[in-house]
């Protein structure tokens, strides 16, 4: 029986021979040896079959690898020698690997293989290197991951680390690539006003090769579930570290960890609205198809959308260009000092995380945007890849421009407050 699990016609042959010979005695034993802890002879070989079984005794390192798989057999039998004592398979084993270690002259002492090639080269554990690329001989180069962020009323970080400030009102694509679509919902936030904020988001993992099924994961204010919906918390039964979910703060906090894709979601609700953070190799978010073209983490938002228009939206936020009374709305609340101060006490940095939670403040009054803003600096902390682009601080050229980093200006004049949101673009 173990000659079909051993193709290869290497020396090692040897050793199926034997076992194959006494593989019948080695059966009644297990009858008679029902009682004790289990002999794991087999699982020792099925082992060592595959750290060998894709060498090729041709190439160069091959006596190396396959000295180290036979320690590692070796060492696998000493673990069992004692419930193994009387097993003829043990036995012919252990006599075996002492003939092949001599044959391949093999050091007892040296390296064994330090990890087992099924995990390495686990389909569904994302490594940079998809579909037809081979693993065999060509240098692994690590994956370049991508970041795309949304919160407050809202704010959008592209996967190009672009800064915007959207209406986007209604149902919108974040992402809609041939592994994962998400799509947002945003209400809006205080009558009268363009802010809005969102209030659900739906995920949909697509189907992928054995290592998960199409799974779907949907979030609502006051309802964030640890669980996709249909009631699962991992992609597929037999596969559950491709796909899963975690809870890390009950019914407010929620990651899900897509191994297969190397992607990661975080999901948060703050206040009455929910954030999202996204990682995901930028091969595989590069990969749709042109009919898959609105996806606001690849593209940001269409112009007729940005509240930020090319950078330098004036927006009124006390007084006359909001409708009805201040007295009568929460967010009258706050002044340009208040927000600014309050704003301080979570977000150090005078970034463009900073500003957003202050131009919420005041377009809101809603206190908890200033958490949102807090939780979205703490979500790129985890998720961004480079450092040295976690923060986007405003510049001080006024001229514009579409490059990352550019101004945003406060204006006080005459009792009216007046916001430019330079260039989040
Ligand atoms: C093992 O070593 C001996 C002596 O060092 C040498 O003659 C023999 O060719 C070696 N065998 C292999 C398979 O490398
Ligand atoms: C802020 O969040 C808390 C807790 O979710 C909620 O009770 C409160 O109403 C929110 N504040 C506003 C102004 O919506
Ligand atoms: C902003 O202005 C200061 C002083 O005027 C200057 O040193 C700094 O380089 C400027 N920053 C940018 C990003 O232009």
């Amino acid at each position: 029986m173990f000659i079909y699990l051993f193709p290869h016609p290497y020396g090692a042959i040897q050793i199926w021979g034997v076992l194959l010979d006494f593989s019948l005695p080695s059966i009644l034993c297990l009858a008679d040896c029902q009682l004790q802890t289990p002999c794991r002879i087999q699982k020792c070989t099925t082992d060592f079959v595959s750290l060998t079984s894709h060498l090729n005794s041709a190439l160069d390192g091959f006596d190396l690898e396959f000295c180290k798989a036979l320690r590692a057999y070796a060492a696998c039998t000493y673990r069992n020698s004692k419930v193994c004592r009387g097993n003829l398979v043990y036995h012919s084993a252990v006599l075996g690997i002492g003939d092949l270690m001599s044959q391949k002259n093999c050091s007892k002492d040296g390296p064994t293989p330090s990890t087992n090639p099924k995990v390495t080269h686990d389909p569904c554990s994302y490594s940079g290197h998809t579909g037809a690329r081979e693993h065999r001989g060509e240098e692994q180069t690590s994956p370049t991951y991508l970041f795309c962020g949304l919160f407050g009323d809202p704010h959008l970080r592209t996967f190009k680390d672009h800064f915007q400030t959207c209406k986007v009102e209604g149902a919108w694509p974040l992402i809609d690539n041939n592994y994962l679509s998400v799509q947002v919902t945003n209400v809006p936030v205080v009558p009268g006003s363009s802010a809005t904020a969102t209030n659900k988001i739906t995920i949909i993992f697509k189907s992928f090769r054995d290592c998960t099924d199409q799974k779907v994961y949907q979030a609502v204010t006051d309802d964030l579930p640890a669980a996709f919906v249909d009631g699962t918390t991992s992609g597929s039964d037999g596969n559950t570290k491709s796909l899963r979910i975690v809870e890390k703060v009950g019914g407010k906090y929620v990651e899900m960890h897509a191994s297969y894709i190397g992607t990661t979601v975080h999901i948060r609700q703050l206040g009455h609205y929910l954030t999202l953070a996204i990682r995901m190799p930028q091969e595989l978010a590069m990969a749709y198809e042109e009919s898959q073209d609105l996806q606001l983490c690849v593209n940001g938002c269409p112009s007729s959308e940005r509240i930020d228009n090319r950078g330098h939206l004036p927006l009124f936020v006390m007084g006359q260009l909001l409708p009805q009374a201040s007295a009568t709305h929460p967010w009258s609340v706050y002044t340009l000092e208040t927000a600014t101060t309050k704003c301080h006490e979570k977000i150090l940095a005078k970034d463009i995380y900073f500003y957003s939670c202050v131009f919420d403040l005041l377009t809101t009054g809603d206190v908890n945007f200033t958490a949102a803003a807090h939780s979205a600096v703490k979500d790129v902390e985890a998720l961004h890849p480079r450092k040295e682009h976690w923060h986007i601080f405003p510049s001080n050229e006024s001229g514009g421009g579409d490059g990352v980093g550019t101004g945003s200006k406060f204006f006080v004049s005459s009792g009216l407050v007046c916001l430019i949101l330079a260039v989040f673009s």
